[in-house]
């Protein structure tokens, strides 16, 4: 049996659940079956709007009591700890049993439990026949902050599709250098503050730059934003994310659309492109192909569906 050292389990709306998909494959290289990915690869839950927790693995056994015996074995000491049981697909186990479990593995750890406030949130779980002990690392969700940012915007992207963005476009890599090619009112850059990432922002509009930054002050992010051009930036950048210009507010035709994506394609090697049209045409005249791409189905109040394009440099 392969093990692996972290459990991540997921949770994503249905309209989002082909943007995942895209995310997942970026971060880990492979895919979750179940909303369930086994890696060996450790990951900051609140890093993805769709990680609901990271299990980091202490004990696994096909056999429960052999599960016991081996975390009292550890002589685990923990000052206010939970202990939660997480029901994935297939796992049968009724909810007294699950009850009689959790006070095995709260008997079997030294020190107070504390349910409401607790230093150490611990799992149990079984998936595919396994028993998994492990500590869990919730997402905290404390970038939902940013949806107060000060200056908001009628075409701002949401926060999920933000954090996901930053994570196809840097594949998770912190060292990658990024720059959100038209950054609106910096909704991809708050996100990719958040989460440590080296990112630079430009917007033709000077008053949206103003508010990009006064975004990025109020959460204390400090990143370059350059009021210009697309095409007067000549720093190169490992990644570029565009979220292209629609609507009323932001309309371009589709000369605009090319200017912009042909000036980014010249300072990067690797483009994601959001767009609410098919620009594969476009794409295909500046020299990238295509490898990856999915929609954002309509949700709430949003009258489209947006398509996330992933592109690198033919060579
Ligand atoms: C859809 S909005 C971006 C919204 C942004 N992602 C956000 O969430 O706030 C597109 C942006 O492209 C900018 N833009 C249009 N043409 C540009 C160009 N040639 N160079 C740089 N930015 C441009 C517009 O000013 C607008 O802010």
């Amino acid at each position: 049996m392969q093990t692996y050292k972290y459990i991540y389990s997921y949770n994503y709306d249905i309209t989002e659940g082909e943007l995942c998909k895209l995310e997942t494959k970026y971060i880990f290289n492979r895919e979750a079956k179940d909303k369930l990915l086994f890696s060996n690869q450790k990951v900051e839950p609140s890093h993805s709007a769709f990680i609901r927790n990271r299990l980091d693995i202490i004990s696994l056994s096909a056999d429960y009591s052999t599960l016991i015996n081996e975390i009292k074995q550890k002589g685990i000491c923990s000052k206010g700890f939970k202990v939660e049981y997480l029901v994935f697909e297939g796992d049968t186990t009724e909810y007294t049993d699950r009850l009689q479990k959790l006070r095995d593995i709260g008997f079997s750890i030294e020190g107070n439990p504390d349910y409401y406030n607790p230093t150490t949130t611990y799992a149990l779980c079984k998936y595919g026949g396994i028993w998994y002990f492990s500590i869990s690392i919730r997402n905290n969700n404390i970038w939902h902050k940013h949806k107060e940012k000060p200056c908001s915007f009628s075409n701002s992207l949401g926060i999920n599709i933000a954090k996901a963005l930053v994570n196809i476009a840097t594949k998770a890599n912190k060292e990658k250098t990024l720059l959100d090619a038209c950054c609106g009112v910096g909704t991809i850059m708050l996100e990719a503050c958040f989460a440590g990432h080296k990112i630079e922002g430009c917007d033709i509009n000077e008053k949206t730059c103003n508010n990009a930054r006064e975004n990025l002050a109020y959460f204390n992010y400090t990143a370059n934003i350059y009021h210009s051009d697309i095409k007067d930036i000549s720093k190169r950048y490992e990644a570029a994310i565009i979220d292209l210009p629609y609507n009323l507010f932001t309309s371009a035709t589709d000369n605009e659309i090319s200017h912009i994506i042909e000036s980014t394609a010249k300072i990067t090697d690797r483009l994601v492109i959001v767009s609410i049209s098919d620009i594969t045409s476009l794409i295909n005249n500046t020299g990238f192909k295509i490898s990856d791409y999915c929609n954002v189905s309509k949700s709430g109040k949003r009258k489209f569906a947006r398509k996330v394009w992933v592109c690198e440099r033919n060579n």
